[in-house]
């Protein structure tokens, strides 16, 4: 099977920076906690009105942009977001509607790993239709579902969105994706969860919006899954592809928490100068997290011609991912 290249990059976050200060005015947290627990200094969130459409459309425009081509190119739209902007429509066809294309769209719910899930979805549509130029996007409003009453939850999560072009045609300088591993597993769905407004939780008219409707997490239990199960994906695709992880020269995982990406460094025994962080400016912004910070590793000068980066991710469900992207 010839390998589907990703023509152009580009991601966005929000204007509004949130300080770990301006979680102390808000809980009983202090910058401390929240630095030395989880690596993160700032995250952006929306302004009122602001949507993951509006994020999506922003990171799609310079995705488009790094590709060289007008909207008017793009035949699918496949977003992946857990905090769209409404049930129906879709948040995919809404960014089509902005973007003034008319293209089969549809949104993927994959959690934090739902960027990974999507780029495999198009590549099986590059597969079918050698001409089709995909728009991949992970867009989140994660300040949409945070409970700013739980402290062990509300300092975690940002808002953002990253994009990338998927086509099967090479083009010197867009990076091959040479391979991509999915896995999930729903037997402990239950420690990380949104659950209010969905048929097994409805939402009651002129009733109360409780906690269920926002995320709720078991930190520790989810902590020790990610680490376990981020390593492993990532020693699976490996293997399968004849490497190892001297092969790789830059890790880019989901950025959830410094010490689980650090975690998982040590275990691959990566080097930290190999692997990518950026969750202390962005936080957590789930199935954005990922395409956003491959953008920004490859704005920052990270990625040179003909390294071979390896993405990670995980999420609740649980889902978890990887991919070999060849620069
Ligand atoms: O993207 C999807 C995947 N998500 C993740 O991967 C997140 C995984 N989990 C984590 O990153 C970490 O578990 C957290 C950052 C959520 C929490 O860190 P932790 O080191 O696991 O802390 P903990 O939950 O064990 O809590 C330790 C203490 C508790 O106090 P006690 O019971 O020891 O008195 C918490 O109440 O820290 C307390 N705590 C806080 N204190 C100050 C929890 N949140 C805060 C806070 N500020 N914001």
């Amino acid at each position: 099977m010839q390998r589907p290249s990703l023509w152009g990059l580009g991601f966005h976050t929000p204007a509004r920076c949130i300080t770990n200060a301006d979680f102390e005015r808000l809980v009983d947290t202090s910058d401390e906690w929240i630095v030395t627990r989880t690596g993160i200094r700032t995250r952006y969130h929306v302004a009122p009105g602001e949507t993951c459409s509006q994020l999506a459309v922003q990171a799609a425009r310079n995705a488009l942009a790094d590709a060289g081509l007008l909207p008017q190119a793009i035949t699918h739209v496949l977003i992946a977001t857990f905090s769209g902007d409404y049930p129906i429509p879709s948040t995919s066809c809404l960014v089509a509607r902005e973007l003034g294309i008319c293209v089969p769209a549809m949104d993927i719910a994959a959690a934090c790993s739902g960027f990974l899930y999507a780029l495999e979805v198009g590549r099986g549509l590059v597969a079918l239709h050698p001409d089709a130029v995909v728009l991949v996007i992970g867009s989140e409003v994660c300040s949409s579902r945070i409970n700013f009453n739980d402290r062990s939850t509300c300092v975690l999560f940002g808002d953002g969105a990253g994009a990338a072009i998927l086509q099967a045609k090479p083009r010197a300088g867009a990076p091959l994706v040479h391979d991509i591993l999915l896995h999930a597993d729903g037997t402990a769905a239950d420690l990380l969860t949104v659950r209010g407004g969905g048929s097994g939780c409805p939402p009651i008219l002129g009733g109360t919006i409780g906690p269920e409707y926002f995320v709720e997490m078991n930190g520790r239990e989810v902590f020790k899954y990610a680490v376990r199960l981020m390593t492993d994906v990532c020693q699976e695709i490996l293997a399968r592809n004849g490497l190892s992880v001297a092969d790789v020269d830059l890790l880019i995982p989901h950025q959830a928490n410094v010490r689980i990406i650090e975690a998982v460094a040590r275990k691959l025994e990566v080097p930290e100068e190999r692997c990518f962080v950026d969750v202390d400016r962005f936080g957590n912004t789930s199935a954005a997290s990922v395409p956003i910070a491959l953008a920004d590793a490859r704005a920052q000068g990270r990625i040179r011609p003909g390294d071979t980066v390896l993405l990670a991710s995980f999420g609740g469900g649980f889902t978890w991912a990887a991919a070999l992207l060849q620069f």
